[in-house]
């Protein structure tokens, strides 16, 4: 594996979707493409009107489409009043209360059905609990839960009376946790007692214990906890309640809260720059909106058509992908508790055929790890009910690409290659499976309406055949609003002044070919994307020093990887004599756990390097860029003359 993925091939094929499949599609062909993308050039704002008007049921309608005023704290349809969990669950009340919204398999195989009646019947009763318990209109409820249909429940129960969630991905730890409750402002918690993942239990509970015992989360009157394991685990009256007495005697209806469409309906922390994670605000209107079209657009979804988007709940694809778009459009999707892995590497295969999975997306990550553990395992099993695959979150190289296309999608599935992040709130550039010729490792183009180019330093546009810096140059109705509690922060890191504050700075480099063909070159900033998660090296760096005990100095930058697409290496100048041998050993070892209970196990460094000294020029400046080439475990080819201590580099590269 290791070797294919280093020979990454240069496809150059380009792979045309058959003309069955183009016959069907939601968009057909370039040509509807383009009308669409001229009818957004022609009327920018009734483009959007009209999607919002054709997809979204509106409890009053919106006058008002598009308010720059206070750019860039763009406005959609703001006067426009709607609830989302109303426009996801009780639109298919009428029309397919019996259909199955949910199908649940659990990570021992068990799988569960769920109605669009059940689900919106469970989300009923969860809000009349919420409510019960004191929790109203724009509160912030943390929401920290393994994957399953509760959690789906809890984040459209929130929606349905107006509360603001926060979903923090289970893998986080307590300090994060506590962080983010701070942060947020927020009065309540639902959780569970722990998960399930790999056959392995993992608690999440005590965690949030932890978290609330570390001061600051005062503000916190309740907890709900969801029984997943049965593990027993202590319970605070009257703050902790099980979920099963919240529900209890609950009425199965519950009126939804009419929100204006600007309401904040999530927010979602992700990194960025520097070492303090952001509240991403959405909106309620303008997301859900592009939650729909790109169910739509890029995923083709058809009435029978089953979808399974394997991310988390804690990530912004599981918002998008799972707990809104599906429900809003009325599908029938999976949602899987467990690994890709167990209890072996054809789970995803096996469920696919089990499923008769149409529609499946999921990260290059796991299809590289699949490929490692099993690249022909797809063979054993029956993959036709395939019709498109997708890929988010980090460049898919070309081999990873082939083996997708051919192994898992039998050479007749469109790869959609969607790029977009937390900030965007749904898809931005892809190829669409009925429209785009394919190119392996490319996102190709942007969407109808979204305005999206690459420019140079001073913001003129490359043209094709160059690189430079992506950005979008006219809002969108599913961005993010703010950074919660940081407006100048949003400014900032968004709208910079390099770009007369008029652009939307994505933090990523691009190139477009000579057809116009988009290609993500991967980020720009100090953020480091290792198996499609986000991770800030500054948020990296403030976990190590705060070990005051054992680190004087840290700097961490990212190294390519044949896996995880990146790894996070971190050098460390100790209080103590730098450590060499067995003592290193051990020590990095203390450090790698020191950053799991940080930040979360995803953020340990894979690769850890002590040093006396880190090199810095004269004025005390961190060579970042020569780090860079240490970890790669490249020649240094830099001029170090400026280096005050080039003996430092020697120390550095070696690998304990
Ligand atoms: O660098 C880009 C990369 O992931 C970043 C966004 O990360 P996050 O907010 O966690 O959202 C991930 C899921 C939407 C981007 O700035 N990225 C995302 N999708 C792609 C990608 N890089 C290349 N190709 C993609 N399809």
């Amino acid at each position: 594996m290791s070797s294919t993925i280093e020979s990454v091939l240069q496809e150059t094929r380009a792979f045309p979707p058959p003309e069955a499949f183009v016959k069907q599609a939601n968009i057909s062909g370039m040509a509807a493409y383009e009308a669409m993308c001229n009818e957004a050039e022609r009327d920018f704002e009734g483009f959007w009107a009209r999607l919002a008007r054709e997809n979204l049921l509106w409890h009053k309608p919106f006058t008002r489409i598009l308010d720059e005023s206070n750019a860039p704290f763009f406005k959609w349809f703001e006067d426009g009043e709607l609830n989302a969990s109303y426009n996801c669950l009780d639109r298919h009340l009428k029309t397919q209360p019996d259909k199955i919204a949910i199908v649940f398999e659990a990570d021992d195989g068990k799988v569960t059905h769920v109605t669009y009646r059940q689900l919106y019947e469970k989300v009923c009763q969860f809000a009349n609990g919420l409510k019960k318990r004191g929790i109203a209109k724009g509160d912030r409820v943390l929401i920290y839960m393994p994957m399953s249909v509760e959690a789906i429940v809890a984040m459209q129960a929130c929606a349905r009376i107006g509360a603001t969630h926060s979903v923090v991905f289970g893998g986080f730890s307590a300090k994060s946790v506590q962080e983010r409750i701070v942060d947020a402002g927020a009065v309540a918690v639902i959780t569970a007692d722990g998960q399930f993942r790999g056959g392995k239990e993992i608690p999440l509970k005590p965690a949030i214990d932890e978290a609330l015992a570390m001061g600051g989360c005062e503000a916190i009157k309740s907890v709900v906890v969801y029984k997943r394991t049965g593990t027993s685990i202590p319970m605070t009256a009257p703050r902790d309640a099980w979920w099963s007495d919240v529900v209890a005697g609950q009425p199965t209806d519950c009126e939804p809260t009419w929100v204006g469409a600007e309401h904040p309906l999530f927010i979602l922390y992700t990194s960025g720059s520097t070492g303090k994670p952001k509240g991403v605000q959405h909106s309620t209107g303008g997301y859900l909106l592009h939650a729909m079209i790109t169910m739509k657009w890029v995923f083709d979804i058809k009435p029978k058509d089953i979808f399974w988007c394997t991310a988390d709940v804690g990530w912004v694809t599981g918002h998008t992908y799972i707990a809104y778009g599906p429900l809003a459009v009325g599908t029938t999707q999976v949602v899987f508790e467990g690994v890709p892995t167990y209890p072996d590497a054809g789970r995803f295969w096996k469920m696919i055929q089990d499923h008769k999975v149409n529609i499946f997306y999921t990260a290059p990550t796991a299809i590289r790890s699949l490929i490692k553990a099993g690249g022909d395992l797809p063979k054993n099993y029956d993959l036709k009910s395939l019709r498109i695959l997708g890929s988010v979150g980090e460049p898919i190289n070309p081999e990873a690409w082939r083996w997708y296309y051919e192994t898992v999608g039998g050479s007749r599935c469109p790869i959609v290659d969607t790029w977009w992040q937390t900030e965007t709130g749904g898809h931005m550039i892809t190829p669409l499976p009925g429209v785009h010729a394919l190119k392996p490792g490319s996102c190709q183009a942007p969407l109808p309406g979204v305005i999206a180019d690459i420019v140079d330093e001073t913001g003129h546009s490359v043209g094709n055949g160059k690189g430079g810096i992506l950005v979008i140059k006219k809002p969108w109705p599913s961005m993010i609003r703010t950074i919660w509690g940081d407006p100048e922060r949003f400014k900032k890191s968004y709208f910079p002044e390099d770009f007369q504050g008029k652009y939307y700075l994505a933090g990523d480099g691009a190139t477009k070919d000579e057809k116009g063909n988009i290609t993500i070159m991967g980020r720009i900033d100090d953020v480091l994307n290792v198996s499609g998660h986000r991770l800030g090296t500054m948020e990296i760096e403030s976990a190590l020093v705060s070990n005051s005990k054992l680190v004087a100095e840290a700097a961490v930058v990212g190294r390519p990887d044949d896996l995880t697409g990146e790894a996070v290496v971190a050098f460390v100048v100790t209080k103590g004599p730098r450590p060499s041998g067995e003592e290193a050993k051990a020590m990095a070892n203390e450090l790698r756990a020191w950053v799991a209970k940080e930040i979360g196990s995803i953020a340990k460094p894979k690769d850890i390097r002590f040093g006396d000294n880190l090199p810095k020029t004269r004025s005390g400046k961190i060579m970042r860029r020569l780090l860079r080439s240490i970890a790669k475990g490249e020649a240094i080819t830099q001029d170090v003359s400026t280096l005050e201590n080039p003996a430092i580099l020697d120390q550095l590269k070696q690998n304990l």
